[in-house]
């Protein structure tokens, strides 16, 4: 499933170009651009629900492929805006008897299309990390993903920042060009907010230092980058990384965020109005907790612990809402390595067909959700609910057992799963630990 925008591949795409001139296009083949619909569609098959943020990633991706080209080939930039004109964010009947905005002439002059960095902020379990890797399965420009808690301000024991690029670099295949046009995903961002405590120390080394370090990289700077990765080093050959072009998405989970909004509603508003918490465009909701519809905004990351310098960096907030029962029902049975298929697998490969009543499932999404750990706590529920008939199915398939049911009752009760037919009398052997052929 990969799009056919090569990402070591200048040649490529000024060779499609040229084809789309040829046949009279006037640029590129339209249809060579994964549309964010397209992209979005790919997004579905492996995360449940969350659409408003894999709406967002959909067009962060497609406007990154389409910075790219316009970069390459700056002589479709004015192709595409006169394309892009009514298209875009703009809505029809805003257009219609109101005045657009003057925004100068742009003859001739190229213009510089800036990145917009994302960061996903969304409670544990509910997808970020999967939608990262998801995407760097799908996109064909270098990806790389990294964890923001193993960062430490230079000079101290953890990874450079620098080693992020690293990665990227060495995903691209060794090639600067295309690393330059790559995608980061920084995981645990929120990991590194300020420690409320950290005013004593002499140096927060892994908070707010890793956030400065990372303030030039992110708006895009020329990096000095150790080839092989690890530590910058005297002796280790050094490559230079131009960021401007290089997209960050950022993802955390900000427990306790929901803490410091609620700590500005009480600061400021008494009475907070119902017009502001529907529709500020400034505003993200974030499903957290018991609070869910209060609307974040930049100040409470920085309360939360962040540099208003990194925050500034990125324009694009998306949350991620925690999964609802029903949702979690999907996530087990339906994407392409559900967990429910995992474990019908597992049981397959010894012969017995596993299956599970709606009920049982319903019941095992209502354990999780209580739980509070989105999908992530499903396994265990399914783990430890199967663990005994895991131990005895490959008795149960000498036995004449051909397949298991778990109903609601084994999940909520404890009751041993349904075996049909019921295991046939076998004669003890005396034969200690034998293996099963
Ligand atoms: N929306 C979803 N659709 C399908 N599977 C999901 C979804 N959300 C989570 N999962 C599953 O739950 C597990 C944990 O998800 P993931 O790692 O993406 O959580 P996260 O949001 O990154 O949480 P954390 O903040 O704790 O890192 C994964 O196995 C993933 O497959
Ligand atoms: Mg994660």
């Amino acid at each position: 499933s990969s799009y056919g925008i090569g990402a070591a591949s200048g040649p490529t795409l000024s060779a499609d170009s040229a084809a789309g001139a040829a046949a009279g296009g006037g640029g590129f083949a339209p249809s060579s651009l994964p549309s964010p619909e397209a992209i979005k569609a790919e997004l579905d098959r492996y995360v449940i629900g969350q659409d408003d943020t894999k709406r967002v990633l959909s067009v962060a991706m497609y406007n990154h492929y389409k910075r790219l080209r316009i970069m390459r080939d700056p002589g479709t930039a004015a192709a595409a805006e006169g394309a892009d004109t009514n298209g875009g964010e703009a809505s029809s009947d805003e257009q219609e008897g109101e005045q657009l905005a003057q925004m100068g002439s742009d003859e001739e002059e190229s213009i510089d299309l800036d990145k917009s960095n994302i960061m996903l902020l969304g409670p544990t379990g509910s997808g970020k990390t999967l939608l990262a890797r998801t995407l760097a399965k799908l996109v064909d420009v270098p990806f790389t993903i990294a964890d923001a808690t193993c960062l430490t301000q230079a000079g101290y024991v953890g990874e450079d920042v620098e080693s992020i690029l690293s990665k990227l670099y060495q995903n691209s295949g060794g090639s600067v060009e295309s690393t330059q046009v790559g995608i980061v995903y920084l995981d645990e961002i929120d990991k590194l907010a300020r420690k409320a405590d950290a005013i004593t120390m002499t140096r927060d080394v892994s908070g707010e230092g890793v956030q400065q370090a990372l303030l030039k990289m992110l708006e895009g700077s020329v990096v000095n980058v150790p080839e092989r990765g690890g530590r910058k080093g005297p002796r280790a050959e050094q490559i230079s990384i131009d960021t401007t072009n290089i997209l960050f998405i950022c993802g955390g989970a900000f427990t306790g965020l929901t803490r410091v909004v609620n700590q500005r509603k009480q600061d400021t508003v008494i009475g907070f109005d119902a017009k502001m918490r529907s529709k500020d465009a400034s505003a993200v909701q974030l499903d957290d907790s018991a609070v869910g519809s209060t609307p974040l905004q930049v100040e409470d990351l920085i309360s939360y612990g962040f540099l208003p310098e990194f925050v500034g960096r990125f324009p694009v907030l998306a949350k991620l809402a925690s999964l609802e029962e029903a949702d979690l029902v999907r996530v087990m049975t339906q994407p392409r390595n559900a967990l429910l298929k995992q474990y019908r697998a597992l049981f397959a490969a010894d012969g017995v067909d596993l299956g599970f009543t709606n009920d049982a499932v319903r019941a095992i999404a209502a354990r999780a959700k209580k739980a509070n750990t989105g999908a992530r706590g499903l396994r265990s529920i399914v783990e430890e609910v199967l663990l005994d008939a895991m131990f005895e199915l490959p008795s149960w398939s000498a036995r004449g057992v051909q397949r298991v049911v778990v109903t609601r009752e084994t999940i909520e009760e404890g009751r041993p799963p349904e075996l049909t037919p019921p295991p046939q009398e076998v004669e003890e052997d005396d034969e200690p630990l034998r293996h099963s052929a």
